[in-house]
This record gives C-alpha cells, sequence and structure tokens, in this order.
C-alpha cells in the first residue's frame, strides 16, 4: 500500500528536508500535500520530477483530503491550531514543533530508543528536540548495559537549527550585516543562548533536553544539566556528552557497544585524528559518536563526542522513521 503524505511547513528548513528524505528514503508515498502560510500559498515545489501546489494551511483545504501522515514543522501555535485538525481527519500527525513533546498523551518518540511508545498515540506523535534525539540515541546503549545516573549535556549547534532565519544570519553576517533572527551577532561569534530564557536562568532548550531525555527514557530519577551552545556552523549539532553510569565498566566493551549500536556510526581512532565532526554527518540519517575516554574525576564516569545532522536525525528523517516503523510495525 502507498500512502497519502502531508508536509506542513512545506517551505521552511525542515519541511524542505522532509521533502527530500521522502525523496530519498523511497518512502511509499501516494499523494503529498504541501502546506505553508498564505504567503507562499500558490508556489511549487517539485517532488519526484512534478511540481506540487503549495496550499494555504487551513481546515477547508485538509478535510477533503485522504491523509495518512502529517509531517508538521510550521512553529509550535501552527501545531497547535493544527495538528488536532490533522487527527481529526484520521491523519497521524507527526510534529517537529515542541508544542506537543511534554503532553502525557502525547508519545515522544526516537524509534532506535522508544519505539514501543508509538503504539499508544492517539493521532499526534511528537518528534523531540534535534538536541535530544542525537543524545538519547547514543545514550540507549549505555543506559541499557550499565543504568545512567547522571548526565552533563553541553551542545554546540548549528544555525540552520534556527531554520532559514538563523541560517540567513551567519550567511549575511559573514558579511557584515546585522543580525535579524539571533539577538547578538553569530558570524566569528558563539552564543550560549538557545530559545529563550527561562525564570530559572536555564533557556528552554537546556529545558527540553532535560525533561525530553527523561520522558523517552522513561526514568524521571535521571539527574541531567545542559548548557545548550549556539555556534556558527551551517548544519550539523555536536555535543559533549559527560556521563555516570551506574556501573562499572571497561572501555573496550563501550567501543564494541558503539560498534554495533543501532543507527550509530562510531569514529573514534583519535592515533589517525579520526572523530567526528559536523561535515561528516552532514546528509547522514545516522548519529556519529567519538572521543570515547573514562572521566578519572569521578567512579565509573565516562565522556563522548555526539554529533548528528540536527535537520535530518534531529528532524526531518526521525519523523520519517516514525511514519516508516508505523508502516513495518503497526501503530
Ligand atoms: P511560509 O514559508 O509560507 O512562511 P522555518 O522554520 O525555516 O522558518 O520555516 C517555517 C515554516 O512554517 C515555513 O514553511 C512557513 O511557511 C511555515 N509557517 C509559518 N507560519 C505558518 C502559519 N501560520 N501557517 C502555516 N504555515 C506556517
Amino acid at each position: 500500500m502507498n500512502y497519502n503524505v502531508a508536509v506542513v511547513g512545506a517551505t521552511g528548513m525542515v519541511g524542505r528536508k522532509f521533502v527530500q528524505v521522502l525523496e530519498e528514503r523511497n518512502f511509499p508515498v501516494d499523494k503529498v500535500y504541501f502546506f505553508a502560510s498564505k504567503r507562499s500559498a500558490g508556489t511549487y515545489i517539485p517532488f519526484k520530477g512534478e511540481n506540487v501546489i503549495v496550499e494555504e494551511l487551513k481546515e477547508e483545504n485538509i478535510k477533503n483530503k485522504t491523509i495518512h501522515f502529517a509531517l508538521f514543522s510550521a512553529g509550535g501555535d501552527t501545531s497547535l491550531e493544527y495538528a488536532p485538525v490533522f487527527a481529526k481527519y484520521n491523519a497521524i500527525v507527526i510534529d517537529n514543533s515542541s508544542a506537543w513533546r511534554m503532553d502525557p498523551e502525547v508519545p515522544l518518540v526516537v524509534p532506535e530508543v522508544n519505539p514501543e511508545d508509538i503504539k499508544w498515540n492517539k493521532g499526534i506523535i511528537a518528534n523531540p528536540n534535534c538536541s535530544t534525539i542525537q543524545a538519547v540515541v547514543a545514550l540507549k546503549p549505555l543506559y541499557d548495559k550499565y543504568g545512567i545516573k547522571r548526565i552533563i549535556y553541553s551542545t554546540y549547534q548549528a544555525v540552520s537549527g534556527a531554520g532559514m532565519g538563523g541560517f540567513n544570519d551567519l550567511k549575511e553576517g559573514l558579511n557584515g550585516e546585522a543580525p535579524k533572527k539571533f539577538p547578538r551577532p553569530i558570524a566569528n561569534n558563539i552564543l550560549p543562548h538557545i530559545d529563550v530564557f527561562t525564570e530559572n536562568g536555564y533557556t528552554k532548550e537546556e529545558l527540553k533536553m532535560i525533561n525530553e531525555t527523561k520522558k523517552i527514557m522513561h526514568d524521571d530519577n535521571l539527574k541531567i544539566t545542559a548548557t545548550t551552545v549556539r555556534v556558527p556552523v551551517y548544519y550539523g549539532h555536536s555535543e559533549s556528552i559527560n556521563i555516570e553510569l551506574q556501573n562499572e565498566y571497561n572501555i573496550e566493551d563501550i567501543f564494541s557497544l558503539y560498534k554495533n549500536a543501532k543507527g550509530i556510526i562510531l569514529m573514534d581512532d583519535v592515533k589517525n585524528l579520526i572523530y567526528p565532526t559536523p561535515i561528516d554527518a552532514e546528509g547522514h540519517d545516522e548519529v556519529y559518536v567519538g572521543r570515547i575516554r573514562r572521566d578519572f574525576s569521578i567512579d565509573n564516569g565516562l565522556n563522548l563526542w555526539v554529533v548528528a545532522d540536527n535537520i535530518r536525525k534531529g528532524a526531518a528523517s526521525n519523523a520519517i522513521q516514525i511514519a516508516e516503523y508505523i508502516i513495518n510495525e503497526g501503530k
């Protein structure tokens, strides 16, 4: 069977990647429907050699269609309003915004980590934050084998994570223009600030990493802290992850664990200067792990360096992998 797929926010950074990844992975598509704001309605986006019209997102344009999957990346407010509309007309919504992620009625899914949560969806499934996705893919094998007590995340995140606006701020900033999306210049600079600051001094991005990791791992007792940082890189988030495991380990076992882990490419041979960088991960759906080493300052401490393409595994590809899982394994 082939499926009808809607892409909501099709003209955006992640929306365009949805379209590309649907083509590349040869997703079993019958019809595609592209939605964006009124501004883009009437423009065309090519899909498999044909130009598909972009429609304005409104109920009128949804209700007369059979849509099996709706892939959303058009901001939180749009998701809050329109995900229930698509679900009402029997689509399964896979939403890339943060709007539904912490809703107890909505599963938050990374297929390599918690595919079992897909089955209790009620029409909406949330795609986690880009930084969380790559982190939990790397943490899952450790969690299952040794248990995890505490995690310290420090991120180095690409500008494309802030959409077209973020991308343009770096591009134009390198030509001396003032930023429009970010509050401070990102060209030749780094900003310890992603999403808005909250009362307790953490940014929302940091709280997303903390809360989403616990939800995906089904473990509220995990102790987690995070510092999330924007760097002048177009594509690919990097993360230093410091982990305190519950149980003793030996370092050779960690290497073999990652050699065989689902969705992970081990890139760790420092004698030959092999470690993952954003350029290595760009264009790929796997999570890259390297710089594996013991943290000698605590018992059972471990350091990892984790890199992934934030627009692919961190967003579009993860959502499409969720849809593929539903097709292959059932809801
Ligand atoms: P548009 O291009 O018509 O503004 P990005 O994250 O790269 O900035 O992309 C955001 C995506 O979300 C775009 O496709 C944008 O469409 C879409 N979008 C933004 N606001 C709305 C809205 N109110 N209704 C539908 N789509 C929206």
